[in-house]
């Protein structure tokens, strides 16, 4: 595991998009696996930035989002799938029919689940899988006590959850209360994870995932279990690490 702590959230934008631009520029038919969240939005800036100003092609690019609310038409403005459409798909050249988002609509979820994943495996799997972290340790919509080794599949959302997403919707009882996510097991089984994490609010999260025990009550704690797991976080975010050395851990992109 590369833990990478860098200066604050500019930083972490600047250098997680350089690796993701790395990976596309290495391997332009990448498949990538996204998060949504206000984490990821100034990697995602700064792709498009590098899509822009240094012509970069994402047409090749084969794309899946990690997770979906159950209920929100793709057209909701909180629905994940709009996020990614406005927030990055929709300012890069990327092929619309290879990106992947779960449709929170599908009458058959279960059936749902199971192609998403038949998708995955068909695309050759995920080359490099970007994540984000909940407060409480969750992975996608992983949340505690989720099976290490779950697959796409639908599961209810935590209270804590429901309270920490609230912010983008009107009232909390808008927020829907299941979600369909990637499991753990099919994140795992991505080639590359890059897991960012930035502010004081994710510094328990972090140092339970970097330096606990690994447990299902810590979803994310299976980072460490990956054979190529980095981990770009920012000062906030691991001011509460005891091993300290992490920082200015860097490998070249
Ligand atoms: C949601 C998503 C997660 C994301 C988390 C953190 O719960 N399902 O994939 O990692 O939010 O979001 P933020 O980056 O806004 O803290």
């Amino acid at each position: 595991m590369l833990v990478e702590v860098v200066q604050d959230q500019a930083a972490l934008s600047e250098r997680g998009g350089a690796i993701v631009a790395a990976q596309v520029r290495r391997k332009p038919h990448s498949v990538l696996g996204f998060p949504t969240g206000s984490t990821p939005l100034g990697v995602y800036e700064r792709l498009i930035d590098v899509h822009r100003h240094e012509g970069l092609s994402f047409s090749q690019v084969t794309t899946f989002n990690l997770d979906e609310y159950v209920g929100l038409p793709t057209s909701h403005e909180q629905s994940y799938h709009h996020f990614m459409w406005s927030r990055l798909f929709d300012h890069l050249d990327v092929d619309p029919a290879r990106v992947h988002t779960p449709r929170g609509t599908a009458e058959d979820l279960e059936g749902f689940c199971a192609w998403y994943e038949s998708q995955i495996t068909d695309a050759g799997g995920i080359d490099l899988q970007i994540l984000g972290i909940g407060a409480n340790g969750h992975l996608a919509f992983n949340e505690p006590g989720s099976s290490l080794a779950s697959r796409t599949r639908v599961k209810p959302l935590t209270q804590k959850t429901i309270h920490d997403n609230a912010r983008f919707f009107e009232h909390e009882d808008q927020v829907p209360r299941s979600a369909i996510t990637m499991g753990i097991g099919t994140i795992m089984d991505a080639r590359r994870l890059l897991l960012l994490a930035t502010g004081v609010a994710k510094a328990d999260g972090i140092k339970a995932t970097l330096e606990g025990p690994i447990t299902a009550m810590v979803p994310a704690t299976i980072v460490q279990l990956h054979p190529h797991a980095h981990v770009l976080i920012d000062r906030a975010a691991a001011s509460k690490l005891e091993y300290r050395h992490h920082d200015g851990v860097a490998e070249p992109v």
